[in-house]
């Protein structure tokens, strides 16, 4: 998914291409753009655009293009496959074709102070998270800042990932879901999928449909609120969804500096507050965590 490059990943690049005919693997049916279309474009509804094309680079990279060249908030791309998916610090998303969601959205949270942007990923993780767990029926929580995590045979093992990006004004949120990938296919032994978590709901168009609408109508409550996350909730929301609060965490900061201690909340800012072992509050911005110690019972 989003480690980087091993032995394992390498050896799949076979299906990082659109392949002869989307039918080849039944189990991975293409989706319906004009669907999509008819039921997410409506009067006065977020989505002003919804495009699903065979293969691209990177839709993150072909959004990021028509925000520089002027595009209007609302559009949505989606790939059935990428082959330079991009993820969060630097590493990179690859994945079989139609095995999953890879899509990227455009907004221009006019309403909103740009400092505070940064609840933008942590919305889409909230968003997403909360749709899966409802109509897959599968319980997904939110890994600081925002890695979809799912619980199989008690092991945390990552579903999906955000990679938010400012461009031409604009913030292009790129999301990427595992969705159908089989044992043999995920990138690392850490990742997962709806299917091995024993989803209910494996259909990428229904999922696809649910999430965008349940993002469109939490997005719309933010920016009403001018994206304060008090407000609006979502500090709430992401907080009874994040696992890593009550954790101790190994933070690896930027710089290969290294935090150890509790992480005892989330800040105004969305920043991880971790407690060190001296009793110091530290608040962290970016960086990688890893959860240390197995969830208090
Ligand atoms: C992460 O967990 O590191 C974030 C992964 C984000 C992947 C998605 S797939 C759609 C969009 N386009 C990209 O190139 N990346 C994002």
């Amino acid at each position: 998914m989003t480690a980087p490059d091993s032995p394992r990943r390498s050896g799949l690049r076979g299906f990082g291409h659109a392949g002869p005919s989307p039918w080849t693997d039944l189990d991975r049916p293409p989706l319906d753009e004009a669907a999509l279309r008819r039921d997410l474009l409506v009067p006065d509804g977020l989505w002003t655009s919804v495009d699903v094309v065979a293969e691209t680079g990177s839709t993150n990279n072909d959004l990021a293009a028509r925000a520089r060249a002027g595009a209007p908030q609302g559009a949505v791309l989606v790939a059935e496959v990428q082959n330079a998916g991009r993820g969060r610090l630097e590493r990179q998303w690859s994945a079989p074709a139609r095995s999953g969601l890879f899509l990227s959205v455009l907004l221009r949270p006019e309403e909103v102070p740009v400092e505070r942007y940064g609840w933008l990923p942590i919305l889409v993780g909230v968003a997403t998270a909360s749709t899966l767990s409802r109509v897959a029926g599968v319980e997904v929580g939110l890994k600081w800042p925002n890695d979809l995590q799912v619980e199989i045979d008690g092991a945390e093992r990552k579903l999906g990932g955000i990679l938010t990006e400012l461009s031409g004004g604009a913030v292009v949120a790129g999301l990427g879901i595992n969705v159908s990938l089989r044992e043999p296919e995920l990138p690392v032994p850490t990742a997962a999928s709806l299917a091995l978590a024993g989803a209910e709901v494996t259909d990428r168009s229904t999922l696809l449909r649910a999430l965008l609408r349940e993002f469109a109508g939490l997005y719309r409550t933010w920016t009403a609120a001018a994206g304060d996350p008090h407000t609006s909730e979502l500090l709430r929301a992401y907080a009874d969804r994040c696992t890593t609060l009550g954790r101790q965490v190994k933070v690896h900061l930027p710089g290969d500096r290294e935090l150890v201690g509790e992480a005892v909340a989330i800040d105004g800012d969305g920043r991880l507050v971790v407690r060190t072992p001296d009793g110091a509050r530290r608040a962290v911005g970016a960086g990688d965590v890893v959860h240390v110690r197995p969830e208090p019972r």
